[in-house]
């Protein structure tokens, strides 16, 4: 039970005071808008809010889930609780980190309690896939997925996926086996949305048609190009072995903007894109692409860390008034416009999508 806290503990200091990102790109610079000269909007009446699981928010940005039941109970509160002020304040939704330590131990649950400083944010608890594998005999069941929203009184429930974490971590659980039917019997009980997400390694049309035939209500793709978890664990081995298999798949995974183009071509489900999304000219790509929101996580964690809400606010703010400037310039006055406007599709992300998807459809409906 220690390790599990001083793992989290851990994985915050590396992703503050190292390089955790991958070395590769999310694809979203092969994703390109088509200017235009005459908009025929004015740019302040543009309509920037998302209907997401029954519910209406302001703008398209995604807190992603990062922390909760740090040692103390000191440091994850606080990030938790900034990034919520920030979230209440811009009414957009955010995530908690993994709820695993408070499974075990109920009493870290305040640092994932945000409900005091956020009455009304849509907020989303999180537990891991490989907790409800048939593999594991103390496995997860409807229990504990009801624990881990009720509790801190949260609006749904991420289960994250994880493999790659897993696999290049010593004390990883490769546990998947049955993972899916256990998710299908959840979902068939369980009385909130389920968002089915990755962390950095992006989600296929075959994974995410699997999700969407068990019920699942959303999908954040979690894609390549953003922090790297085999990154995290590379500094955080021990031995030789660890770092260079944590090394080989530091880059491992399906690119962010590759994801969402696949996942909205092979399903209707409400897509969140997180990984490496850092200005809002990429979120507004991710948008016109067919997601409903992008996520973000990193560049949150270090104003969040001091507490500093203006902090948080300020990077979203910059994001907003992005995707506000890019709408402007392709003439988009809300998403539905914006997902109609031409995009062109180059190099790596375009031979990779000729492959999986019929490009040319997936252009046209998305
Ligand atoms: C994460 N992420 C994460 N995801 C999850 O489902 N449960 C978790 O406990 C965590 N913990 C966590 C801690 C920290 C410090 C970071 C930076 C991230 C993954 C996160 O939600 C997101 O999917 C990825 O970080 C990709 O987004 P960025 O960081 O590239 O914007």
């Amino acid at each position: 039970e220690e390790l599990t806290l001083i793992r989290k503990f851990e994985h915050i200091e590396h992703c503050l005071n190292r390089n955790v990102q991958a070395h590769v790109s999310n694809g979203f610079e092969d994703v390109h808008f088509v200017h235009m000269s005459l908009p025929e909007i004015d740019k302040d009446e543009i309509d920037l809010s998302v209907e997401f699981l029954g519910r209406r928010f302001d703008y398209p940005i995604f807190i992603a889930g990062m922390t909760g039941g740090t040692k103390g109970s000191q440091l994850a509160g606080r990030i938790n609780k900034t990034l919520a002020k920030a979230a209440q304040e811009l009414n957009i939704p955010m995530g908690v980190g993994s709820q695993r330590a408070m499974i075990r131990k109920p009493e870290t649950w305040e640092s994932y309690y945000v409900r005091d400083v956020a009455p009304d944010v849509f907020l989303v608890g999180n537990l891991g896939a490989p907790q409800f594998s048939e593999t594991i005999p103390e496995r997860y069941g409807l229990e504990e997925a009801l624990k881990a929203v009720e509790t801190i009184q949260a609006d749904a429930l991420a289960i994250h996926m994880n493999p790659l974490q897993e696999s290049v971590q010593p004390e990883g659980d490769t546990h998947y086996r049955g993972v899916l039917k256990a998710l299908a019997e959840l979902k068939a009980e369980f009385p909130y949305p389920i968002i089915a997400k990755e962390t950095g390694a992006g989600v296929s049309k075959e994974v995410a048609i699997r999700l969407e035939s068990i019920g699942i209500d959303a999908i954040d793709v979690g894609g390549l190009g953003g922090t790297s978890w085999s990154a995290v664990e590379y500094y955080r081995a021990k031995n030789e072995i660890g770092k260079a298999l944590a090394l080989r798949f530091w880059d491992w995974g399906i690119k962010t903007a590759i994801s969402v183009a696949e996942v909205r071509y092979s399903t209707d489900l409400p897509i969140i894109a997180t990984g490496g999304m850092r200005d809002g000219i990429t979120m507004a790509k991710a948008l016109a692409m067919g997601a409903t929101f992008a996520g973000v996580a990193l560049p949150l964690l270090r104003p969040a860390v001091k507490g500093d809400v203006e902090g948080v606010i300020k990077i979203l703010r910059r994001y907003i008034e992005e995707i506000r400037n890019a709408m402007f310039l392709v003439g988009a006055k809300n998403m539905e416009e914006l997902r109609k406007v031409p995009l062109v599709i180059t190099g790596f992300t375009r031979e990779w999508l000729e492959q999986r998807i019929d490009l040319r459809e997936y252009l046209r409906h998305r």
